[in-house]
């Protein structure tokens, strides 16, 4: 009974086995029952599929001081799963679990059978950029750049930082004023997980300063709406058109603050509002393309927000989520530009990197900076210091202007072939929102979304219809699909292309 916990082979891999099934704790077994217990215990750990088929298991003299008995007892424990087919034992591979010992694996209740269609082979969905286009090599550079460089305190608690590591907020700063026009200093930035953490955020504090509806507009992303509504907050939506967001809707008629919000699908292609009840604390908005129908927001209707932000004590929250993505003039400045007081301007590395990074920053007026870092609470604290000093590194080291360029141009050719493509096979759909950003709006004669979503399934296309993005209290709009030629690979790219001509209406 030698065994320690802090057993010191480092070359070695822990094996938790469940004492009381196996006899190890409180039952009083020796020698062969004490084997026994053992060897049930690891029958039951493979049958299970907690260990699957080729995990290694520790050598049976670290097993046996881990356990506290002696290594006679795991060896030969060991050497009879062999022969019953359970373990195998390769001189130089250690012990492992047999290839063949076959996990009893219970369906988990929720998992639906797979469809008689099964994982589609494209994808069109809108909201990813191309990921296979992810700067492996650039990254990993900065990371070994960043991560030498790093001092040890880098990979504390960071106890004083849940507004971000300092080098990540310089080199945002300097970035995002540069390139987007953003009034932006390190004091006013805070790093966040995902605009939707910021925006979570964002939801706490606005719910703590007793706001109670965040306007949205009639088209935009479910999970954006979901997140206000899970701080407490109403989201009454405001129209958009050719100019973009009604904001002029805010102010209501006469600017006075009462209802407006004309709705319906007038004249000028708008798409309504469920017109505002007054109370309106803040709106979210997506000035440079917005989401999901692709405008940007005309001059007047900016001013118009800034405007009725000023007279109301309002809060602007412009989600900037592809703004880098512009492809026929500059990219359009950002609102936050004309009143930092005024907006909380969101970026995020979500689209001009990855996703999966979990990376974006909020720029904050100054009097929202300490209320928002601490409405991160003890758990949610810092965001991992190591990306986010490797993003601090990309950045000032020009790689993320490199890959933005880089990518803007893909993104481009992409569109174009998206448009051409799209005249030449179903001439009669109109494509929209397609000078900037990763995704298009393909209109659709009327009654002609449903049936095409559901030839796009048939065909393995993943395709979203504009009808999912549309809030619940908005008048219907026209059919339409919003179609991200962001999201596939470049070697999948033409094989889906074909697909989405295939189930156009013809
Ligand atoms: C409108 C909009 N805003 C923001 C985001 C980015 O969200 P996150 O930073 O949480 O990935 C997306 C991603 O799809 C989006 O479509």
């Amino acid at each position: 009974m030698t065994g320690s916990w802090a057993n010191t082979r480092v070359g070695e891999v822990d094996l938790h086995l469940d004492p009381a099934a196996s006899g190890l704790r409180g039952s009083g077994l020796r020698g062969s029952g004490l084997r026994a217990g053992l060897m049930a215990a690891l029958r039951e750990a493979v049958r299970s599929g907690r260990l699957a088929p080729g995990t290694r298991l520790p050598s049976s003299r670290t097993l046996a001081a881990d356990l506290g008995v002696a290594r006679n007892t795991v060896a030969t424990a060991y050497s009879e799963l062999v022969a019953e087919g359970w373990l195998t034992a390769r001189q130089g591979s250690g012990t492992r679990v047999a290839a063949r010992a076959e996990p009893r694996r219970a369906a988990p209740a929720s998992a639906a059978a797979p469809g008689p269609r099964g994982r589609p082979s494209y994808s069109l969905l809108p909201g990813s950029p191309d990921l296979a286009s992810f700067p492996r090599q650039e990254w990993i550079r900065a990371a070994r750049r960043a991560l030498t460089a790093a001092p040890n305190d880098a990979f504390g608690y960071g106890y004083d930082e849940s507004r971000g590591r300092i080098e990540l907020r310089t080199a945002l700063a300097g970035y995002l004023a540069r390139a987007r026009g953003v009034h932006a200093a390190p004091e006013r930035i805070v790093v966040c997980s995902g605009f939707v953490h910021g925006l979570a955020l964002l939801g706490k504090v606005l719910g703590a300063r007793r706001v109670r509806e965040v306007a949205v507009d009639a088209y935009g992303l479910p999970v954006h709406r979901a997140l206000l509504a899970e701080a407490g907050l109403r989201t009454p939506a405001l129209g958009v058109d050719a100019r973009g967001t009604r904001t002029d809707e805010l102010a209501g008629p006469g600017g006075t603050g009462g209802a407006g919000g004309t709705g319906g699908t007038g004249g000028t292609g708008g798409m309504g509002g469920t017109g505002r009840r007054g109370g309106v604390g803040a709106v979210l908005l997506t000035p440079a393309h917005q989401f999901p129908l692709g405008g940007a927001l005309h001059a007047e209707r900016r001013a118009a927000a800034v405007d009725w932000a000023r007279a109301t004590d309002g809060l602007i929250l412009e989600d900037d989520y592809d703004g880098e993505f512009r492809y026929d003039r500059q990219p359009v400045g950002a609102v936050q530009g004309l009143d930092p007081e005024r907006v909380v301007y969101l970026g995020t590395a979500s689209k001009s990197l990855a996703p999966g990074l979990r990376l974006a920053w909020m720029v904050l007026p100054e009097r929202l900076v300490e209320e928002v870092a601490a409405a991160k609470g003890a758990v949610d604290r810092v965001s991992s210091t190591p990306d986010q000093l490797t993003l601090a590194e990309f950045i000032a080291s020009g790689a993320y202007d490199r890959q933005v360029r880089a990518a803007r141009g893909r993104y481009r050719r992409r569109r174009d072939q998206l448009a051409a493509a799209l005249a030449d096979a179903a001439p009669e759909v109109r494509v929209t929102g397609i000078a900037a950003g990763l995704h298009a709006v393909v209109r659709l004669p009327p009654g002609t979304e449903r049936p095409t979503l559901a030839a796009a399934r048939d065909r393995g296309l993943a395709l979203e219809g504009l009808s999912f993005f549309r809030h619940p209290a908005a008048p219907p709009g026209p059919d339409a699909l919003v179609v991200g030629y962001g999201t596939p690979s470049d070697s999948a790219w033409a094989g889906a292309l074909e697909a989405l001509c295939r189930v156009l209406p013809t």
